[in-house]
């Protein structure tokens, strides 16, 4: 039922050929976060999409599933929990090492954000290589949540992300 919102997504996503790096097709996000009508699609397909799957919390990957995950937190009535980069957060963190489409970088968690047996869904606004996704699935296994489903927003089809992604995904709009 939401076939022309996603149609309309992908129709003004803008792309920046050659960023950050030379090959790179950067598809930039934010040009549907920046404009209230796509924004609103684009929170109102997470939310409904989460709302069936009785999930507990959301996490978000920083920084671009912050933008998502608080407006969806805020519709469903759920908490949000975040994965930063590297030396962001304080307290006991737990850290994982991973590589994306133009680079490494690591992630940490909050081994406080989530108690054991929590049902938790990943989201992100972009999916490659699915290095990120899995660096916050091997965080989110340590500190013992139930991972429910990642939720992505645009899926780069051709980047082989499924080999390294072993929980359920979803995503909504499709680029080769
Ligand atoms: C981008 C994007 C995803 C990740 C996807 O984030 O927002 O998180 O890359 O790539 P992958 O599937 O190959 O891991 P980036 O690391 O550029 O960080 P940012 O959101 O902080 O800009
Ligand atoms: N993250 C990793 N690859 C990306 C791409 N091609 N466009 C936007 N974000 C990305």
């Amino acid at each position: 039922e939401h076939d022309q919102d996603i149609k309309y997504l992908r129709d003004n996503l803008t792309v920046y050929p050659n960023f950050p790096k030379p090959g790179i097709n950067f598809r930039d996000t934010f040009s549907l976060f920046r404009n209230q009508i796509t924004y609103k699609k684009v929170i109102d397909l997470f939310s409904d999409h989460i709302s069936k799957l009785e999930v507990d919390v959301i996490v978000g990957l920083e920084s671009r599933g912050f933008i998502l995950g608080g407006a969806i937190c805020y519709n469903l009535g759920i908490p949000f929990v975040p994965i930063r980069k590297k030396g962001k957060l304080p307290g006991k963190v737990i850290e994982y090492k991973y590589e994306l489409e133009y680079g490494q970088d690591v992630f940490e968690i909050q081994e406080c954000s989530i108690k054991p047996n929590q049902k938790v869904v990943i989201v992100d606004d972009l999916i490659a290589t699915g290095g990120s996704c899995m660096a916050a699935i091997e965080l989110l296994k340590k500190v013992k949540a139930q991972i429910i489903e990642c939720v992505i927003l645009v899926e780069l089809s051709d980047l082989n992300w499924k080999k390294n992604v072993s929980v359920p995904t979803t995503s909504f709009i499709k680029f080769d």
